[in-house]
């Protein structure tokens, strides 16, 4: 249908699956590991929390703007990387940059987008954020390249994947059996052979160092100034060490359900997290961004009231170029913008600053 038909989310999800350019850019984007039941429970997660409005509070006047990492946002919301744009429209990932100029969003580079980084910052407006994601390479000083460039480029978050020291088997990619050739996808340096049959993750990853780990921290934070947030974070033990470690904060993220099957999504560890913080009398400035299934602003106010400074949204803006170009991904901006005052409203807030664990019944996650 037009674009004007669409009026949420989940439309570009249906509508994306047939203009891909291919089935197996469809297979790509829309795969999760082994049965798919992490990226299920992304969903199901935000509708075990049930809101608990508040009323009679003056809510003629709502703003949901905010700051992610120093940086101001129209939306609480920042566009989290997705490789490989060209898989599902011939402008890749510029479909994100220019709508996101365009709104005051802030757009997360993967390393492995299918538009180079330098294509994508020269396609921004003047002054226009973004945050960098980052694959460490094998080679280190490949890494190190990259790192400056973006900080040289103005970068203002450098999101490390944590969760992917080798990428998790999506079978419905696998069977389609994408190699790398096919997908656009630059290759990296420090790329070592791969078999071919492996589907095209497994094909464009091999350059992923999966020795990485807590000692390498420290390099990172020497390296550069850019904030550096660690990327699929599954646990309150793990969210302690990145505390401790120095970076400036983490996503509790199961990367879409793409990596470990059956690991817990963001929200569900999002208390566990904030408890875990707050016994340790934490008190540095240290953000927790969570993403997995978000599709609606109520979402987002829910992760908000929970303790969470912004969230992630992968496909949703994935699948609204895919079908649409850049005006899908500005019409999910709207939706996001429009769904935030109604949402804002019926729950008693004007701004996000009073979103509190209190707004929201949480009783049927998974704490204790
Ligand atoms: C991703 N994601 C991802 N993450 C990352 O750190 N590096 C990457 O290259 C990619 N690539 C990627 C490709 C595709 C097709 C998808 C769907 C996801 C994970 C992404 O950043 C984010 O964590 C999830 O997409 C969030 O879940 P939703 O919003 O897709 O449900």
């Amino acid at each position: 249908p037009p674009l004007d038909e669409i009026i949420n989310l989940h439309d570009f999800e249906v509508e994306s699956e047939l203009p891909c350019p291919s089935a197996k850019g469809w297979a790509y984007y829309s795969s999760a590991s082994d049965d798919e039941i992490t990226i299920r429970e992304n969903r199901l997660a935000f509708q075990r929390v049930w809101f608990r409005p508040r009323v009679l509070r003056n809510v003629a006047k709502v703003d949901w703007s905010t700051t992610i990492l120093g940086q101001k946002s129209s939306l609480p919301v920042y566009i989290s990387a997705t490789a490989l744009g060209k898989l599902g429209h011939p402008d890749g990932e510029l479909n994100l940059t220019r709508a996101a100029g365009k709104h005051g969003v802030i757009q997360m580079i993967a390393t492995l987008a299918s538009c180079s980084f330098d294509e994508i910052v020269d396609a921004g407006v003047p002054g226009q954020p973004f945050f960098v994601q980052l694959y460490v390479n094998r080679d280190r000083e490949i890494t190190k390249r990259y790192v400056q460039h973006a900080e040289k480029r103005g970068v203002k978050g450098l999101f490390i994947t944590v969760d992917a020291p080798q990428l998790g088997r999506r079978e419905k990619d696998m069977r389609l059996k994408l190699i790398g050739e096919e997908s656009g996808a630059k290759v990296q340096e420090g790329q070592k052979d791969v078999p071919k049959d492996q589907g095209v993750a497994r094909a464009i990853s091999a350059f992923i160092d999966p020795s990485l780990c807590w000692d390498d921290i420290p390099w990172f934070l020497s390296i550069t100034k850019i904030p550096i947030i660690l990327k699929g974070i599954s646990t309150a033990e793990d969210a302690l060490l990145a505390y401790d470690s120095g970076v400036h904060g983490i996503v509790l993220s199961n990367h879409g359900g793409r990596q470990l099957d059956t690991a817990r999504s963001g929200l569900e560890i999002l208390i566990e997290v904030t408890d875990a913080l707050k016994k340790r009398g934490a008190t540095r400035q240290f953000d927790i961004f969570v993403d997995g299934g978000v599709r609606r602003a109520s979402d987002v106010l829910k992760a908000l009231a929970l303790g969470a400074k912004a969230v992630g949204v992968g496909r949703a803006f994935l699948y609204a170029y895919c079908a649409y170009g850049q005006p899908g991904v500005e019409k999910a901006i709207q939706i996001f913008r429009d769904e935030l005052e109604m949402n804002m409203r019926l729950l008693g807030v004007t701004t996000l600053d009073e979103l509190r664990p209190e707004m929201v019944d949480a009783r049927a996650l998974n704490v204790h």
